[in-house]
């Protein structure tokens, strides 16, 4: 197998540690374990009993139970439990695919979705998100995108990097296109439960049917990416079975100390939700006003869920830009290369606390070098 770099995750080894402000995360505000254990009364105590034998390679059945609560038809043996949604996208991609399949993958978007696919052997087609559509997918290209040999179409909504919400008339033509063309539908829904306004929330795709995948983590939503808790939710036993065979040649089990917190988290994940969607609407008032401001150098389509935007720079060069800002002001942007985009895009993320502070010492660096 032949993996090139993950432009994005080798752009963060650089900077993400050293770093004062990080302006481009994808995930919410993290907490402390400590605080994590105050979610329930007799936490803590039991979090000193987690026994550190192997764990079951599917997952604990209290996690999985957790789970499986945020599907409305799906059961704890429906959860295959991973470490982080990188595991269960690597193992997806491996297991379900072969040499000449074609795969259709909603773009940009995340590196590893077609990457993982490609090295498999796979014939990738982009299906292109664009500005002008405010980053909706047009269904006609679906049509044409279509081949005698795909396999399977892989959507992201809501979306990294634009927080793009599909609406349900699309999603259901997605879904409804995908079953008459007998197709696997993964959809990673990583930042599912991150609508700005919850009537929008789409239905998960693993409640649909057993041509779909369902793909969720802790890391996101509910701001724990540290738990490195991830899954497939599916009805589709064979998907099932395949990847729980090759995941005892990678991980075998998940970690029983972040099974267990991550146990806690999802029996608290409205409030953890809430938490992140609180601090997610602050910045966005913060970041309408800077975009006010400074008109004349970024635009964007509002995102409308989840932790990110994807503003385009309306003067110079984004790499440029971010290069010069990183040096300069210590704050993080991403330029949009990192997707193969060649617009001027950055991505920006809003999921962090401390979002304002960096906001202002992007503008100390704006009036000075503007
Ligand atoms: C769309 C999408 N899918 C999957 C992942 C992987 O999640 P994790 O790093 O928690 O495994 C990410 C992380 O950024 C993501 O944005």
């Amino acid at each position: 197998m032949n993996l090139p770099p993950f432009k994005l995750e080798r752009f963060f080894a650089k900077y993400e540690f050293n770093t004062e402000f990080l302006l481009c995360s994808s995930d919410c505000e993290a907490m402390s374990i400590a605080d994590l254990l105050t979610l329930e009364a007799d936490a803590a105590q039991k979090f000193q009993q987690v026994w550190l034998g192997y764990t079951e390679s599917q997952g604990s059945p209290a996690l999985r139970k957790e789970i499986s609560k945020l599907y409305e038809t799906l059961d704890p043996e429906h959860i295959l439990v991973h470490t982080g949604a990188e595991e269960a996208i690597f193992i997806f991609m491996n297991t379900m695919f072969q040499s000449g399949d074609h795969i259709i993958i909603h773009s940009p978007g995340y590196q590893s979705l077609a990457e993982v696919a490609r090295a498999a052997g796979c014939d990738v087609s982009p299906w292109l998100a664009r500005e002008e559509n405010n980053w909706a997918l047009d269904l006609d290209e679906l049509q044409h995108i279509m081949q005698s040999n795909t396999k399977a179409i892989v959507i992201n909504t809501p979306h990294n990097p634009t927080g793009y919400l599909m609406s349900r008339a699309d999603y259901e033509a997605v879904h409804k296109f995908a079953q008459e063309k007998d197709l696997l539908l993964f959809s990673d829904e990583v930042y599912r439960e991150s609508e700005y306004d919850s009537a929008e929330r789409l239905p998960a795709a693993c409640d649909q049917g057993e041509y779909a995948v369902s793909l969720g983590v802790t890391s996101k939503t509910y701001g724990l990416a540290g738990l490195r808790i991830g899954w497939i939710a599916t009805k589709n036993k064979k998907i099932y079975e395949n990847m729980a065979s090759l995941k005892d040649y990678t991980t075998i089990c998940n970690s029983a100390p972040s099974e267990f917190l991550a146990e806690v988290a999802m029996r608290n994940r409205q409030k953890l939700a809430y938490r992140n969607l609180d601090i997610i609407k602050h910045n966005l008032t913060v970041i309408d006003d800077l975009f006010d401001r400074h008109a004349d150098l970024f635009s964007w389509v509002r995102p409308k869920a989840g932790s990110m935007g994807f503003p385009r720079l309306l003067k110079g060069d984004v790499e440029d830009f971010c290069d010069e800002l990183v040096k300069k002001a210590g704050v993080l942007l991403l330029p949009g290369s990192m997707y193969d985009d060649s617009s001027n895009h950055f991505r920006l993320g809003l999921g962090r606390k401390n979002l304002p502070q960096a906001v202002e010492r992007l503008e100390e660096y704006l009036s000075k070098n503007k």
